[in-house]
C-alpha cells in the first residue's frame, strides 16, 4: 500500500487512504491504521463526500499543503463518471504547495499490452479506461509538472531483471505542484 512509503520516510506524516473495496480497507486497517493513518472506505468519484469524511477532517489540515496520490487509480474511473471534474474537485480543495501525483495506464504506449490488460478487466466488474498522454496530462489542470514532466512510468533501462519490461511500459506518471 502507498501509505507505507511516506510513513517510512517521516514517522509524523498523516495519511488518509481511500478505497471502495471493503476487503482492501479491512486489510489496510489491520496493517496500517493508527492515530496518524486512516483507511476510509469511500468512492473517490465523490470528492465532496471524501473531503467531508470525519477521518479526513481529523487528519488533513485544509490550510496546509497535502500530497494527493492517485496511483494506478484513474484508469479505473470511466469517462461517464467525469474523472477530469473529479480530479479538479480535489485540486480545488488543496492548499497552495500541494502535490498531485498520478500514474495512469496509456492507450498510446504499448497497445498490445493495454489490450491484454483490457481483456482481463472485461472479465471483472471494474471498468478499465486507458487514456492518451494528452488526457492524462489534463488531470493536472494548471498545476505545473515537476521534474521531467509526464514520463513513461518505468524507463526500459531501469526495469529490474525480475520485472516484465514490456508490462512496465503501460502508462505515464508525473507530479505537479499547486502554485501559490
Ligand atoms: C491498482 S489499485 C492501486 C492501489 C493504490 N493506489 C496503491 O498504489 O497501492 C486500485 C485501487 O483503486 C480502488 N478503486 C477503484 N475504483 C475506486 C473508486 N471509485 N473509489 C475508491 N477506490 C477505488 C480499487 O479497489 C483498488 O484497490
Amino acid at each position: 500500500m502507498t501509505t507505507a512509503v511516506p510513513e517510512g520516510i517521516n514517522p509524523d506524516v498523516k495519511v488518509v487512504y481511500v478505497d471502495l473495496d471493503p476487503v482492501v480497507c479491512i486489510h489496510g486497517r489491520a496493517l496500517l491504521a493508527s492515530d496518524q493513518v486512516a483507511i476510509v472506505q469511500g468512492d473517490v468519484r465523490k470528492p465532496y463526500e471524501i473531503l467531508a469524511d470525519p477521518a479526513v477532517q481529523r487528519l488533513i489540515d485544509p490550510g496546509a499543503p497535502v500530497g494527493i496520490l492517485m496511483m494506478f487509480l484513474l484508469h479505473l474511473i470511466a469517462d461517464s463518471d467525469t474523472p477530469q471534474d473529479m480530479v479538479a474537485g480535489y485540486r480545488k480543495a488543496a492548499a497552495p504547495g500541494s502535490v498531485l501525483a498520478i500514474s495512469h495506464a496509456a492507450n498510446d504506449a504499448r497497445p498490445e499490452y493495454v489490450g491484454r490488460i483490457s481483456a482481463i478487466y472485461q472479465r471483472a466488474n471494474t471498468p478499465f479506461t486507458p487514456r492518451s498522454r494528452a488526457d492524462i496530462n489534463a488531470f493536472f489542470g494548471d498545476w505545473p509538472l515537476d521534474g521531467p514532466g509526464l514520463v513513461n512510468m518505468w524507463p526500459y533501462a531501469e526495469v529490474p531483471a525480475d520485472v516484465d519490461a514490456d508490462l512496465a511500459q503501460l502508462g505515464y506518471s508525473s507530479v505537479a505542484v499547486k502554485p501559490a
